[in-house]
């Protein structure tokens, strides 16, 4: 049997819809692009039907992707089959994923349909997305939990029907390594047309079983598996890709399958989709964890330095983790700049590379020691301002523990220099405030994170900010070494998010009443 595993990424699809990780089309955009990076080979992109903005960004995707296959997600349903169609479209290689339950609880209490009629439409609708893309996924919902029998009858059926993938996947993250075992090799040893398809795992990790899951599933015959970078998704989320390829790197022994991964990308697009969402991974989680590669017992330090063998089973060069070294100072010029970008990954054109070495030389009058975590935080918080972005001119701020804190803020846009006094409870509450009267428009603090981009005392802080008009959310990041100055800047980058989608109508946004900036949410940031 050919041992190539298809990986297809389903952060863009299972994984947005996951609460607290939904992402705008530039985001998503972005994000594909780290993927195709990665080497994946499938991008799930969205469910096309769902929504416009759905369609169009499963469609701005399509028309960005080179190689990588851009799948968009239907029901069995021509209306769906249609969407997704028209959405993926200009995509070099394009894939509709189709799917339909077939466990008798689904059947029964979702669908109320029976066997026969289930699979009628499954062929039916594999049959019309076929005639009209010739990639067809088919994948059976609840398939961990359907009968056996039927699941064989439903694969031969919807190959037959013109189905290239046939996906199983455990819905409800049930199933154990022995389940996932049985399921593919009775599927195997009963269909007799199975291999004119690949077959496909897909796992939710309710019990914590997606990736023994998933490798179960390869070991028994699956050549596609579908995850998610640091395993988002529905509920307790998705298999996480990363963990899958560095298994597969790590325990070559077992696992003698390739893939396409380039492993050291890994930390980027983890990193890149931490940054959009603004979840970090748990410190300890593998891979890309902060705590992943972190020895912090004597023993195992003592045993690493005599040798990395002892206990470091794979490098955090392997996955493109990068180490904190001073490589940069006041005298730099800028070639040196623009090379040492490259090496962590950021190929700059000229005005970007003349715009970054600006900042990093303002950086360099502010901190004595630049650390690489340090150029990746200011290429990443920086968005180029467009014409008609706001931009920080100056500010000052009034605070102390007696007194109501003031904060005076001049912003510019273009030739325009507008500035502002306000009052709050602390000297971030206060700037967001006088950054709100200068825009004209009001908006919720709905999420405020703000960390220290490296160790010791002259760190920058980096701030996320996520505001809302009360119809969408929008965020923001800024690093300064001064905290203050970094909310003010992550806050204006919202902000011009938010314009732009509604950009004219002054003086509105969200009812100030209902929900203006959020005084609890700044009371614990309020310190310089
Ligand atoms: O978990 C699931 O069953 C799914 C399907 C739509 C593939 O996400
Ligand atoms: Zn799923």
């Amino acid at each position: 049997m050919n041992n190539k595993v298809i990986i297809f990424d389903t952060t863009l699809r299972d994984g947005e819809q996951a609460p607290g990780y939904s992402m705008n089309l530039e985001e998503k955009l972005k994000m594909a692009q780290r993927l195709e990076k990665l080497g994946v080979n499938v991008i799930e992109a969205g469910f096309a039907f769902a929504s416009k903005g759905d369609f169009e960004s499963v469609k701005a995707i399509a028309e960005q992707a080179g190689d990588v296959t851009v799948a968009s997600l239907s029901r069995a349903l021509q209306k769906d089959i249609d969407a997704s169609c028209e959405a993926i479209k200009n995509a070099r290689h394009p894939r509709i994923h189709t799917f339909l339950a077939t466990s008798d609880l689904h059947l029964q209490y979702k669908l109320k349909m029976s066997k026969e009629e289930a699979l009628n439409q499954i062929i039916e609708m594999v049959t019309y997305a076929r005639n009209k893309c010739p990639d067809v996924e088919f994948s059976l919902e609840d398939a961990t939990r359907t009968d056996l029998d039927y699941m064989c009858k439903v694969v031969e059926a919807a190959i037959k029907a013109g189905a290239t993938t046939i996906n199983l996947p455990d819905t409800v993250g049930y199933a154990c390594p022995e389940d996932i075992t049985k399921i593919f090799t009775t599927v195997r040893n009963n269909v007799p047309n199975v291999d004119k398809a690949i077959l496909s795992t897909h796992n939710h990790n309710d019990l914590g079983m997606a990736l023994a899951n998933s490798l179960a599933a390869v070991a028994s015959g699956a050549r596609q598996v579908e995850g998610t970078i640091c395993g988002i998704g529905e509920r307790a989320g998705n298999t996480a890709l990363e963990e899958f390829a560095m298994n597969l790197k790590t325990r070559s022994d077992i696992y003698p399958y390739t893939i396409d991964i380039d492993t050291k990308q890994i930390y980027k697009c983890a990193r890149q989709l931490s940054s959009i969402t603004n979840v970090k991974p748990f410190p300890s989680k593998a891979i890309v964890g902060k705590n992943a590669f972190a020895h912090e017992s004597g023993i195992h330090q003592h045993g690493i330095m005599a040798n990395s063998l002892t206990y470091e089973i794979m490098t955090p060069e392997s996955v493109g983790v990068v180490k904190t070294e001073l490589v940069l100072g006041k005298h730099s010029g800028i070639h040196a700049f623009t090379s040492r970008m490259e090496a962590l990954g950021y190929i700059l054109d000229k005005d970007d590379s003349a715009r970054f070495f600006k900042e990093f030389k303002d950086l360099c009058d502010r901190k004595k020691t630049i650390s690489d975590r340090d150029l990746i935080a200011l290429v990443e918080s920086s968005e180029k301002p467009k014409e008609n972005d706001w931009i920080l001119d100056h500010f000052v701020v009034n605070s102390g523990n007696l007194m109501t804190s003031t904060a005076c803020v001049t912003l510019r846009r273009g030739d325009e220099l507008k500035e502002s006094v306000a009052a709050g409870t602390g000297p971030v509450y206060a700037a967001m405030r006088a950054v709100e009267k200068i825009i004209d428009h009001h908006f919720g603090l709905v999420d405020y994170d703000l960390h220290a981009v490296t160790e010791h005392r002259d760190a920058q802080g980096e701030v996320i900010v996520k505001i809302t008009d009360g119809k969408e959310y929008y965020r923001g990041r800024g690093v300064s070494t001064d905290v203050i100055e970094a909310s003010i800047l992550a806050c204006i980058t919202a902000c011009n998010h938010m314009l732009d989608a509604s950009p004219m109508v002054q003086g509105s946004g969200i009812n100030a009443q209902q929900l203006s900036l959020n005084e609890d949410m700044l009371a614990g940031h309020s310190d310089r």
